[in-house]
């Protein structure tokens, strides 16, 4: 899917954790493994979209509803950057399913159970996350223009910032996405620094970190149109 889409998506995800008994079509299923596998090529990731999994039915939970359809984040266990780009390409494909009009929330925790054989996890593979992916009870509003605010409490661009408000308008636009960006328990950990025209993202390593960060990365790039290097701390490279 072209970045366009996917940068207008940023605005209008947010999770989802109840779904209508709905199945998704077939054409938007074919299209979001054609995007998954291409991303796997470029990342050595191993994502799949499984159709029918057991993964959150087989879990007592009252968060999440009507789970059918499950994308596995993972890849490769001895890859050194497994948890970030499972965080940078995984959002990429939430973004996608926004953008189609589907439901998605990443999930870490003992709400979904990673044991399960539908998600196909090989022996030298570990799976991050397990994300959802269906037709929302819920429906989500298609925003016209960039909204002021997420709908959900949000660190302020400030305090991303490290308190430094003098940089450029288009580093405060894509501090802005950073804000609408999904973090384990809504933690916003990443932060940024702008020094002597460098802006540097940084975060204290750990699992759901780097996959904060990897996601992090992912809408600041979309926005601001370049490319971070894998790794903290990490050196944006602005597109000419
Ligand atoms: C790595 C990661 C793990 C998450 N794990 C869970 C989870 O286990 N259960 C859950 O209900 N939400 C989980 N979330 C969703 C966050 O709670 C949610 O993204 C955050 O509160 C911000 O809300 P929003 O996504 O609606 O913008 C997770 C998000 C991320 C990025």
């Amino acid at each position: 899917m072209e970045n366009e889409n996917l940068y207008k998506a940023i605005w209008k995800r947010r999770s989802v954790r109840k779904y209508l008994d709905k199945h998704i079509e077939k054409d938007k299923i074919d299209a979001l493994r054609r995007s998954i596998s291409g991303l796997n090529e470029i990342s050595g990731l191993t994502m799949e979209f499984i159709e029918d999994s057991d993964s959150f039915r087989s879990v007592k939970t009252f968060m999440f509803k009507n789970v059918r359809s499950v994308i596995a984040v993972k890849g490769k266990t001895n890859d050194p950057d497994l948890c970030e780009k499972c965080g940078y390409y995984g959002e990429q494909i939430v973004l996608e399913a926004t953008a189609m009009g589907l439901g998605t929330c990443w999930v870490y925790s003992l709400s979904f159970n990673r044991k399960s054989a539908s998600l196909n996890v090989k022996n030298d593979e570990t799976i991050i996350c397990g994300i959802p992916i269906g037709y929302g009870a819920e429906e989500m509003a298609e925003p016209t223009a960039v909204p002021d605010a997420p709908h959900r409490k949000t660190r302020s661009v400030s305090e991303f910032l490290g308190g430094n408000t003098d940089v450029p308008e288009w580093v405060t636009a894509a501090m802005k996405a950073v804000q609408f960006a999904p973090t384990a328990r809504n933690s916003q950990k990443t932060r940024f620094s702008y020094d002597g025209g460098t802006l540097t993202a940084e975060i204290s390593p750990g699992t759901l970190n780097m996959v904060d960060l990897g996601i992090t990365k992912s809408h600041f790039e979309l926005a601001a149109g370049g490319k971070f290097p894998l790794g903290t701390p990490s050196k944006f490279v602005k597109e000419k």
